[in-house]
C-alpha cells in the first residue's frame, strides 16, 4: 500500500517525469493499490488505474482538455494535439490524408530496406548501439511521410531540439522558455522554408499537397499546417526510436520470445504489441478537467493538472489477467502504450511498421543476437521512457 517512502514524504513525479534512470512500476503498483487516483505533492493528479484512465481518454463530454486552462502555448499552438472538441476534430481531419492507408503503406518497403541496410551494416562491424540506429531510422521514417529530402533529414532533426524540449517537458519555465525561444525560431523558419518550397516547386503528388489544398479551401491557416508539421516530426520519432530499441531489449531479456519471432516471423507483430504494453514509451499523458469532476472517489478541482499513467494502466491485474507475463492472446483494444479515444496516436501504423522493420532486420541478419546487459541503462526524458546504451553484437 502507501507505506513507500518515497509515496508518504515526497513528490513522484520526478520518479514518473524526471529524467533519471529508475523503474517506476513499483510506484505504479502501489498507486493502483492506493485506490488509483492519487494527489501528488507538487499538486498533480496522478491517475493510474487502467478503467479510470480509460474513462478520462475516451471522455465525451469535452471536459479533460490537454491544453492547461488559460495557459497559451509558445510551441505550436495550432495543433490538433493542443485542442480538444471540435476544434481538435478539425485539425487533426486536415492532417488526416497524410496518415491514409494507402500513403502509409507505400513508406513500408523503403522503410524495411533503410532498416536491413542499416542493421547489416552495423552488424558488420561486430558491436553496435542500437538507439543510434534506431533515431536514423525513425527519423527518416518520419521524413518519408512529410517528404522531406533524405539529406535534410539530419538538419531537421538537429534543429528540432527547442520545439521538442517546449513539446515534452511538462512545465515549461519562462527561463526556459527564453533560453529555447531563438532554437524553435530558427526551426520554425525551417518548417516554413520547407512548405514554402514545396508550394512552388514540389511535385504535384507531394505529401503535404492535400494539407496545402485545405489552406487553400480555408480549412486550415498557413500558421496552423506550420504547427501540425513541427508536431508531427518531434512526436513521431522519438517514440518510435524508443519502441525500437525497447521492444527489442525486452524480447532479448526473455530470450524465449525473440527465439519464437526467429522461428515464426508472423509473430513479430503481436508480439511487438505486447511487449510495448508490457513497457511502453509514453508512460504518460497530461489531461486538464474544465471543471470541477470527481474521479475514483477524489474531487478534482477544474483546471488541476492530471496524469494519466498509461504504462501504469497497462499493467492493472483488472484490466490483464497476470500483466507481467508476456500473452499473446490478449485484447488490442485494452493496450494503451498508443493512448485511446480521439486524441490515440494518428501515426500508430507508421510507428508500427518503423519498429517491426527493425525487428525483420534484425531476425534477418543476427538471429543469434547478444545484448550487453551491463551496459544497458533505463531511460527517462518527461513522459518518454525506455532504454539506452543498447550494445548488441550477432553471437
Ligand atoms: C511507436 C511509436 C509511437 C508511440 C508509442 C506513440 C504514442 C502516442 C500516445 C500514447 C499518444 C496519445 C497522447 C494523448 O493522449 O495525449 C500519441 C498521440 C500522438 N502521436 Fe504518437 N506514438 C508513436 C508514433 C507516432 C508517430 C510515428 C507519429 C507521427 C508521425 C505520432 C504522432 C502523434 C500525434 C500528432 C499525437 C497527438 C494525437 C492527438 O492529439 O489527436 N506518433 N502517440
Amino acid at each position: 500500500m502507501m507505506d513507500d517512502a518515497k509515496l508518504a514524504n515526497g513528490s513522484m513525479i520526478p520518479s514518473i517525469l524526471g529524467s533519471g534512470e529508475g523503474d517506476p512500476y513499483p510506484l505504479y503498483d502501489a498507486l493502483r493499490e492506493s485506490g488509483g487516483v492519487y494527489r501528488d505533492p507538487q499538486g498533480t493528479w496522478l491517475v493510474a488505474g487502467h478503467a479510470l484512465v480509460m474513462q478520462v481518454l475516451r471522455d465525451r463530454d469535452g471536459i479533460f482538455l490537454t491544453q492547461p486552462l488559460g495557459d497559451e502555448f509558445v510551441c505550436a499552438r495550432g495543433s490538433f494535439q493542443r485542442h480538444s472538441g471540435g476544434e481538435h476534430a478539425r485539425l487533426r481531419d486536415a492532417m488526416a490524408p497524410l496518415f491514409r492507408r494507402a500513403p502509409i503503406e507505400s513508406l513500408r518497403s523503403s522503410i524495411n530496406r533503410e532498416a536491413s541496410s542499416l542493421i547489416r551494416m552495423s552488424a558488420a562491424a561486430g558491436e553496435f548501439e542500437l538507439s543510434a540506429i534506431a533515431l536514423v531510422l525513425a527519423v527518416q521514417t518520419v521524413c518519408g511521410l512529410l517528404g522531406i529530402a533524405r539529406r535534410d533529414a539530419a538538419t531537421w532533426l538537429g534543429a528540432c531540439v527547442s520545439a521538442s524540449s517546449f513539446l515534452v517537458e511538462p512545465v515549461v519555465t519562462d527561463a526556459m522558455c527564453a533560453e529555447l525561444m531563438p532554437g524553435l525560431d530558427r526551426f520554425m523558419a525551417l518548417v516554413r522554408n520547407f512548405v514554402d518550397d514545396v508550394e512552388r516547386h514540389g511535385a504535384p503528388d507531394h505529401p503535404i499537397r492535400p494539407l496545402l489544398e485545405f489552406e487553400a479551401q480555408g480549412v486550415l491557416s498557413r500558421d496552423e499546417l506550420l504547427d501540425n508539421l513541427v508536431v508531427l516530426f518531434v512526436a513521431g520519432f522519438g517514440t518510435t526510436a524508443r519502441a525500437m530499441c525497447g521492444t527489442v531489449v525486452l524480447a532479448l531479456q526473455q530470450r524465449c520470445i525473440w527465439e519464437a519471432c526467429v522461428k515464426d516471423r508472423g509473430a513479430v507483430s503481436k508480439v511487438v504489441r505486447e511487449l510495448m504494453r508490457l513497457d511502453g514509451v509514453a508512460h504518460g499523458v497530461l489531461r486538464y478537467p474544465s471543471r470541477d469532476i470527481e474521479l475514483g472517489g477524489q474531487r478534482i478541482g477544474r483546471g488541476d493538472p492530471m496524469l494519466l499513467l498509461l504504462a501504469s494502466a497497462n499493467r492493472d491485474p483488472h484490466a490483464f489477467v497476470h500483466p507481467e507475463t508476456i500473452d499473446l492472446t490478449r485484447s488490442a483494444a485494452d493496450n494503451l502504450s498508443f493512448g485511446a479515444g480521439a486524441h490515440a496516436c494518428i501515426g500508430r501504423a507508421l510507428g508500427m511498421i518503423g519498429v517491426e522493420a527493425v525487428w525483420h532486420a534484425l531476425l534477418d541478419t543476427m538471429p543469434a543476437a547478444v545484448l550487453d546487459f551491463e551496459r544497458l541503462r533505463r531511460y527517462q526524458g518527461g513522459v518518454v521512457h525506455g532504454y539506452a546504451d543498447v550494445w548488441l553484437r550477432s553471437s
